[in-house]
């Protein structure tokens, strides 16, 4: 049978090269649009029988309702959530002197931190079916705190440390019931966080959407929780 996986902010950047590898392996994969960027519609005509588009705001309760719906119209089952959508509108701010702007901080809570749970609160019906059940998650190094040496960048980094949380109270509640989780550091990467494409960070997002998968995608169902990142370090939480 084919392997069905969903990923989340996959218009661009590290979630479209993930969906890309997926479909390049032979799964099937439900991939979530949030803005129209055309970058998803060239593998939508590469491999039309396996990528369905869907459209879907982490951020909103009714577009994560309307995505479920959308999804078991046509299967009945999803074996990977990749919860990998995110926002970043604070890494100009570096001290608590400057402006902060709360707003935009509680939008980066609510799409990285309330988004991944609210898309795995929604979509946990079709995961129960699987076999599988591989949780993933993409946060950051900048969500750790023990490895933490900014003095700024506070919503995105509070939004991917309660992330982390999330992501470990799930693993409390989900691991007897079969479910295998990875929380990721996927490195800096040439993605468009900042609004435009960063050409500075070393990572082509196809580079480390590979190697992304090679962790989300092991055999190991019992692997302790960790923050691991894509170097092969487990960051302190
Ligand atoms: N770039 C880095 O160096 C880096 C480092 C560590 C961790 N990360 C993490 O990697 C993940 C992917 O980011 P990226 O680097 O690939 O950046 P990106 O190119 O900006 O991609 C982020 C994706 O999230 C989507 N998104 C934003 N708001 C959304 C919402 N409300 N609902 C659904 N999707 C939404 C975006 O879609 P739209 O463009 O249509 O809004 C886009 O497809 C994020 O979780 C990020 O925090 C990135």
């Amino acid at each position: 049978m084919d392997r069905i996986a969903l990923v989340t902010g996959a218009d661009r950047g590290l979630g479209r090269a993930l969906v890309g590898s997926l479909l390049a392996s032979g799964w099937k994969v439900f991939a979530g649009r949030h803005l129209e960027w055309p970058e998803l519609d060239e593998l939508a005509s590469q491999f039309a029988t396996q990528l369905q588009i869907i459209p879907l705001d982490v951020g909103s309760d009714k577009s994560v309702s309307d995505a479920v719906q959308l999804v078991e119209a046509s299967i009945s089952q999803i074996d990977l959530l990749i919860c990998n959508a995110g926002i970043q509108r604070s890494a100009h701010v570096n001290s608590v002197r400057e402006e902060l702007n709360f707003d935009d901080m509680l939008g980066e809570f609510n799409v990285n931190a309330v988004g991944a749970l609210r898309v795995v609160h929604a979509f946990l019906p079709l995961l129960d079916s699987s076999d599988l059940k591989r949780l993933c998650f993409v946060s950051s190094e900048a969500g750790s705190i023990g490895a933490s040496t900014r003095t700024g960048w506070f919503g995105y980094c509070m939004s991917k440390a309660a992330l982390n949380m999330a992501v470990k109270n799930l693993s409390n509640d989900l691991v007897d019931q079969g479910y295998s989780f990875r929380l990721y550091h996927p490195g800096w990467m040439r993605t468009y966080m900042s609004g435009t494409k960063n050409t500075e960070a070393p990572l082509e997002p196809e580079q480390a959407a590979e190697v992304a998968l090679q962790h989300f995608l092991d055999d190991s169902k019992s692997k302790p929780l960790t923050l691991h990142d894509w170097e092969g370090n487990d960051l302190p939480w």
